[in-house]
């Protein structure tokens, strides 16, 4: 199965303005169906939810048919959908619950290869609760985090091991299933943190074993949504902060205040985009998502090896990370130039990336790169095509000596 890239472009309005968008891994565009959801949510009539006429009963179904969404996207169930401004915020949402039953000597393992936001929310809540923080380290070598190391790390002190699908910067994508075993089997829970997996391929939480998984719809064509996803018995046996007056149901009491519905259709049309990349792709929505995200994993990793050739035949350019399993995100650094100055000079020639340690600052650490600007990252999602990297590739290979 194969996905038709013009046709996938072609519905991106802002695909048009001749960049090439090689920024996904810091937040996507979106698709005409997309600001079509939104603004045809608001034309319709949008009221609070929970109120006995129709815009209401708009505003609730939308909320209703986010979940749905979001569940056939990584293989979840609707009740066990928690949706929010963005996963930063879900997840000290979630840490401040969970740690209210940490005790002094309760442990918790994080790891060095995560984005920020899958580390400090939790080394906070520990030093509130008096828990120790456990950490889980990347090889810098290859950037690999081997799972062996968890044998030793997880205790039957553990609560809560946090680790990462993949790497926002470096691309690894650990052994999930292993990891969230060895928590498993010592009865703790597993935080995963899905934000920079979800646009690379088919995404299976029970396959990962994952107790919470964490994606926000801003990396995969939809609007700036986050999204926690977890079994709504799990989430019926915890006690978060909430008014006293709102929903004690689960998902509901996870979630505060008015929430964006415009937006949440936003997200609907996200996933339906995302279940529509491969026209071969039939039957449910989950099993189209599934399809859909195999051919678009296929394309990105062919676009990938293109680009990893390239950039690996230049003398002038060092590449971190060369995990044996890695999502289509490379984090590079050129001789005699900061990552700011080749972040600057790729923009005068209309090829967006990143510079810095975008968060990951913990891997940047380990990298012995987090004081000298860090690196550059270019990621390729679906929407992107070999013009795209060749413009990458002729505008590093301008910076040689
Ligand atoms: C891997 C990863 N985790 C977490 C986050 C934070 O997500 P949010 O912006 O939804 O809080 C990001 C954002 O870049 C990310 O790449």
């Amino acid at each position: 199965m194969t996905i038709d890239v013009s046709a996938i472009r072609a519905a991106y309005p802002a695909l048009a303005d001749g960049y090439a968008y090689l920024d996904g891994a810091a937040g996507t565009q979106v698709p005409a169906s997309v600001i079509q959801a939104i603004s045809a949510a608001y034309a319709a009539g949008l009221g609070n939810s929970g109120g006995e006429f129709p815009a209401s009963e708009r505003a609730d179904a939308i909320v209703a048919e986010c979940r749905a969404a979001v569940a056939a996207l990584v293989g979840g169930v609707p009740q066990g959908v928690i949706l929010g401004p963005n996963m930063t915020t879900l997840t000290y949402r979630l840490a401040g619950t969970l740690a209210k039953d940490w005790r002094p000597g309760d442990e918790v393992v994080v790891s060095r290869l995560d984005h920020d936001a899958n580390v400090r929310p939790w080394v906070q809540a520990a030093e509130q609760a008096g828990a120790v923080v456990r950490w889980a380290e990347p090889d810098p070598a290859t950037g690999e985090l081997p799972a062996a190391q968890y044998g030793q790390l997880v205790t039957d002190r553990t609560r809560l091991v946090a680790v990462t699908a993949a790497s926002n910067i470096i691309g690894t994508r650990p052994d999930v299933p292993a990891i969230t075993a060895a928590a498993r089997a010592a009865g703790a829970l597993s935080y995963v943190d899905g934000v920079h997996a979800t646009p690379h391929g088919p995404v299976d939480i029970r396959a990962l074993g994952a107790d919470f998984y964490a994606t926000s719809a801003y990396k995969w064509s939809g609007p700036h949504i986050g999204a926690v996803v977890a079994d709504p018995a799990l989430l019926a046996t915890l006690r978060p902060d909430k008014l006293a007056p709102a929903d004690d149901e689960v998902p509901d009491r996870f979630e505060r205040g008015t929430p964006p519905f415009a937006d949440l259709a936003g997200v609907t049309a996200a996933v339906e985009h995302l279940a529509s990349l491969s026209c071969a792709a039939s039957g449910t929505l989950r099993e189209r998502v599934v399809a859909s995200m195999r051919a678009a994993e296929q394309h990105e990793q062919d676009l990938f090896g293109v680009l990893l050739a390239g950039l690996e035949a230049m003398g002038h350019v060092t590449i971190y990370g060369k995990a044996a399993s890695r999502t289509a995100t490379a984090y590079f650094n050129v001789a005699g130039r900061t990552p700011e100055q080749v972040a600057r000079h790729l923009a005068s020639r209309k090829v967006n990336v990143w510079n810095g340690d975008n968060y990951a600052w913990e891997l940047a650490g380990v990298l012995g790169i987090r004081d000298s600007g860090a690196a550059v990252r270019a990621g390729l999602v679906h929407y992107n095509d070999m013009s795209d990297v060749t413009r990458l590739l002729d505008g590093v290979a301008e910076l040689a000596g």
